[in-house]
């Protein structure tokens, strides 16, 4: 057993390389400048893991951080920096206690990422991190699993796939084991990852706790937190599909806007 799951940066990588990155940041970018942000000149990607978003923006001219409290990620996505001399760098830090050498315009929170801060604490102390972090009127856009998930009636995503790439096979079991607790309301499972290269097999295991909180809950936390307001709420990675309950509406996507 492995401490975490995030210890495997480039099976983690592979994992979620079924997602278009470049196609995501034009999302984000278009989502922005609804919102008002019409140039986005500076980021920071929280929990970046690999920093496949900071590392798109900062492809793109933008100067982009990245926060992960990983070791191993921060280390992977440094290295990425470092062979394309982009703009920006990784800071090996924790995200509900984060500071940037400068205010940045833009910050985002991508997949379940979210969901490791496992205290309503966690939550206030990272709205209070990142809306130090951005300029007056910033934006920070944030992507969680579809409420619906939370209630277990008709999930929209799942726990077990598998990707091939480069003659690798990479199983993937996302903590399809999970049991939750009522009273914390954390989900406590294991992630397990199975590559099979050049005719050998490699197996990994490694405990995930991830907080699961109803819509209502979160948006109490982002008012009280009095730094945050809602500024738009999409379904998908894509400006067209509204959050609502419809099956294409499988995300919850929140675009918050620095109070005053
Ligand atoms: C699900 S991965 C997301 C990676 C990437 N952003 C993505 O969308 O694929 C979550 C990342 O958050 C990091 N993480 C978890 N808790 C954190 C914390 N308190 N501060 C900073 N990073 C954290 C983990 O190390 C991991 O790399």
């Amino acid at each position: 057993m492995t401490k975490s799951p995030y210890e495997h940066s480039e099976l983690y990588e592979l994992a979620f390389s079924w997602r278009d990155y470049s196609k995501a940041v034009d999302f984000i970018s278009e989502a922005a400048a609804l919102a008002g942000l019409a140039e986005i000149t500076s980021m920071v990607e929280l929990g970046c893991g690999p920093g496949q978003y900071c590392r798109e923006f900062a492809r793109r001219g933008v100067t982009a951080y990245g926060v992960d409290s990983s070791p191993e990620m921060a280390l992977y996505a440094q290295r990425i920096y470092d062979d394309e001399k982009l703009p920006g760098h990784i800071l090996e830090t924790d995200m509900r206690s984060f500071r940037l050498e400068q205010k940045v315009d833009l910050a985002l929170c991508m997949m379940a990422t979210f969901s490791h801060l496992l205290t309503n604490r966690d939550i206030v102390d990272h709205f209070a991190a990142v809306a130090d972090s951005l300029k007056d009127d910033g934006l920070y856009l944030l992507e969680l699993p579809h409420p619906r998930d939370a209630f277990d009636t008709d999930k929209s995503t799942r726990d077990v796939w598998e990707i091939e790439k480069d003659g690798s096979k990479l199983s993937i079991d996302w903590c399809s084991d999970a049991t939750f607790d009522p009273i914390t309301e954390i989900d406590k499972g294991t992630v397990r990852f199975k590559l099979e290269k050049d005719g050998a097999v490699k197996s990994y295991e490694s405990p995930s706790d991830a907080r699961r909180m109803g819509f209502g809950n979160l948006r109490a936390l982002i008012d009280l937190s009095g730094r945050f307001h809602i500024a738009a709420m999409y379904g998908d990675l894509d400006v067209n599909i509204p959050f609502d309950n419809a099956k294409k509406a499988w995300r919850l996507v929140l675009v918050l806007r620095k109070s005053p």
